[in-house]
Formats: C-alpha cells, sequence, structure tokens
C-alpha cells in the first residue's frame, strides 16, 4: 500500500428548511443583515423523529454506493461530530446501522475542523496498509445546542450529515500534502461548554452535575483567526505537496461565512469560480460542511476524477487545517 483515494461521497439534510425571514420572527434581524454579513438565506434544522446516526448513515449510504462498496467491506469509520446523540459516542450505532459488523468505529472532536481532521487520521491507516476501505463521516445538530435567543450565533448554524468513503492504493497516494493545527490559547473564542453546579456526594466528596451551555462565540476574533490562519495552512499544505495554487482546481473551505471564503479566496488569489459554496442554502453545518459540499460538486458534475481540491476546515479549538488530495480513484 502507498496510499489513498477518496472514491465516493455522500450527504443528507434535515427536513425542515428555516429561513431568515422566519428567524426575524425570534430575534431582531433582518434577511439583509444576515445575507449580506454572512450569505446565509436559510439553513436545515433536524426535527425530534430525525437523529444525528439516522442523517450519519443516509450520507454513508451514499458514499459507499459510490465508491462500489458494501458496508461489509468497511474496515473503519471515523464519525466526526461534536454533538453525537450518546456523549459515549455514536459511530458505533451508524455502524450497526450500515450491518458494517469489520469496521472499527469510533468519534473524533475537532468542531469545524473534525472532518478535514478525520481524513487525514485515516489516510495514516490506509497509508500504512493496517485498513483498505474507510468511511469518514461529517455530522453535526448544532440546533440542539445553539441559544436560539442570540442574535449573533442562531443565524449562522444549520444541520446535516455528509461522508466520504477513502480507500488504500497500491499506485499512488491521492492525499498530495496536508496541515493540522491547534491553538488553545484562543479556546474561549468559541465554546460549547459543561457547567456543573458543586454536588455533594459522601464524606469528604464533592463532584459536580451539570450541563452543556449554549455556543458561545467571539464573531469578531474568529473571523480574523480564519481569514489569517487558513490560507497560511493552505500554504504549508501546498508547499508539502510541491504544488503551486494556480494547479487547484477546487478551494473547498469549511462552510462559515461567505466573506472568509471570498477573503481566503483574495489572499490566496483563486478565482471566485473555483470557490465551492453552498452557505445560501445550508449555513455553517460545522462538521459536516466540507463533505456536504463536496457530494454536491461531485453530484453536479463539477468536481471531476483527477481534479484537485485544496480543503481547509476551521473552528472551535481553537483548530485548523488544510488537506491538498486529488478526487477519485
Ligand atoms: N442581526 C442583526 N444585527 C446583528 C446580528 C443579527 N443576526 N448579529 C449581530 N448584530 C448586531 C450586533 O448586535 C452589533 O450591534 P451593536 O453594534 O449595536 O452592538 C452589530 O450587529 C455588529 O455586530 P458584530 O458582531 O460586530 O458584527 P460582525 O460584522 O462582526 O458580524 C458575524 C458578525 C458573526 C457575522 C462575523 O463576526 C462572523 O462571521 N464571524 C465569524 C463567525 C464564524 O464563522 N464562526 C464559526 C466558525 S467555525
Amino acid at each position: 500500500m502507498v496510499g489513498m483515494a477518496v472514491t465516493g461521497s455522500g450527504s443528507a439534510m434535515p427536513a425542515a428548511a428555516l429561513d431568515n425571514h422566519a428567524l426575524s420572527n425570534l430575534v431582531e434581524t433582518s434577511d439583509d443583515w444576515v445575507t449580506t454579513r454572512t450569505g446565509i438565506r436559510q439553513r436545515r434544522v433536524a426535527g425530534p423523529t430525525e437523529s444525528l446516526v439516522q442523517l450519519s448513515a443516509l450520507a454513508a449510504r451514499e458514499a459507499i454506493a459510490m465508491a462500489g462498496l458494501t458496508p461489509k467491506d468497511l474496515d473503519a469509520i471515523v464519525l466526526a461530530t461534536s454533538t453525537p446523540d450518546d456523549l459515549f459516542g455514536s459511530a458505533g450505532k451508524i455502524q450497526k446501522e450500515l450491518e458494517a459488523p469489520q469496521a472499527v468505529a469510533f468519534d473524533l472532536t475537532a468542531a469545524c475542523s473534525g472532518f478535514l481532521f478525520g481524513l487525514v487520521t485515516i489516510a495514516q491507516f490506509l497509508r500504512t496498509g493496517t485498513y483498505r476501505n474507510a468511511l469518514v463521516i461529517g455530522a453535526d445538530i448544532l440546533s440542539r445546542w445553539v441559544d436560539w435567543r442570540d442574535r449573533r450565533t442562531c443565524v449562522l448554524f444549520g444541520d446535516g450529515a455528509g461522508a466520504v468513503v477513502v480507500q488504500a492504493t497500491s499506485d499512488r497516494d491521492r492525499l498530495l500534502g496536508f496541515e493540522l493545527r491547534s491553538d488553545g490559547s484562543q479556546n474561549d473564542c468559541l465554546q460549547l461548554p459543561y457547567q456543573g453546579k458543586p454536588y455533594h456526594l459522601v464524606d469528604e466528596v464533592d463532584i459536580t452535575q451539570g450541563n452543556y451551555q449554549p455556543i458561545f462565540m467571539n464573531g469578531k476574533e474568529v473571523f480574523r483567526f480564519a481569514v489569517k490562519r487558513v490560507p497560511e495552512a493552505i500554504e504549508k499544505a501546498l508547499f508539502r505537496a510541491q504544488m503551486d495554487i494556480e494547479q487547484v482546481d477546487w478551494l473547498l473551505l469549511h462552510q462559515a461565512n461567505q466573506r472568509i471564503l471570498d477573503a481566503v479566496g483574495d489572499r490566496l488569489q483563486v478565482p471566485s469560480e473555483k470557490i465551492l459554496s453552498n452557505l445560501a442554502t445550508y449555513g455553517n453545518t460545522s462538521a459536516a460542511s466540507i463533505p456536504i459540499v463536496l457530494d454536491e460538486a461531485v453530484r453536479a458534475d463539477k468536481i471531476q476524477p483527477g481534479d484537485v481540491i485544496a480543503a481547509s476546515g476551521f473552528g472551535a479549538g481553537l483548530s485548523w487545517g488544510a488537506a491538498i488530495f486529488e478526487w477519485g480513484r
């Protein structure tokens, strides 16, 4: 084994759409404010009968079919999410839904960078020949954790799931270069923190019991961080791939804000027609955003086999990273 190839993609969205006009009945905002500042017009939100496992399994089945595999062929399933149905992890339940008994399944948490971190993590197993076929899912239901009274955050996020199949290759590695980074000193810029109240258990022993607090974000800091760090990471990954930005066919950034996409494109001098975006319809779907846009572009015959993709995820942690890969076998 010498490398890996991304050979299938899939995505699944919740049924209910929530547009900016509807949101303006919840908080003091307007379609004009949200579209001008973010490019987002609507987002999907998961209803009571939809779960993260269900959406992930739908996306996964599509990706597996496109790759020409069956779930029984899978050796590993990585679920990148910050919003599992179960805090112990949801990947095991997806493995059961898919009927993929051979696959080791585990969750990976790196917020909006999760899918990219998952892709690079699983690539290492494929490159060493440990596994042959793997599934990387990015899925989030942030609507569960958004403060729907906070107009600074509730207009940004949406729910969804995306997945890719990655396979070991014996001829050539299609993962051409990558860069993964973290900066915990800026952790307080974007959080979904546990907050517990002290609880006296027994004798001298005190613990805490509590819950997760809604998403908190310093929007301006996160914006500054993304516009600086994302181009740096892409340039580093390109350097490792020994490539120039002109050789990249598609810029596939985490869908956080159209202004971030435009600013990164400007810094890297990538023309807008090479920058993939579906922010208007889905908003920021966290770990799901990269595989969802990828799947859309593949199914629309925009991305063709052999196309070079520069992908970058960024978000809470703070965490960020980039991967340069060729689509297809
Ligand atoms: N509707 C109307 N007004 C709003 C609003 C909304 N949804 N959200 C904020 N405002 C108001 C603010 O209250 C503020 O008013 P004030 O000056 O009277 O206090 C004003 O608009 C400007 O707010 P500010 O937060 O400075 O706006 P901004 O230009 O920084 O844009 C973001 C806000 C969130 C769009 C922008 O900071 C951003 O996109 N940051 C990155 C966030 C992100 O991508 N996070 C996820 C990363 S994975």
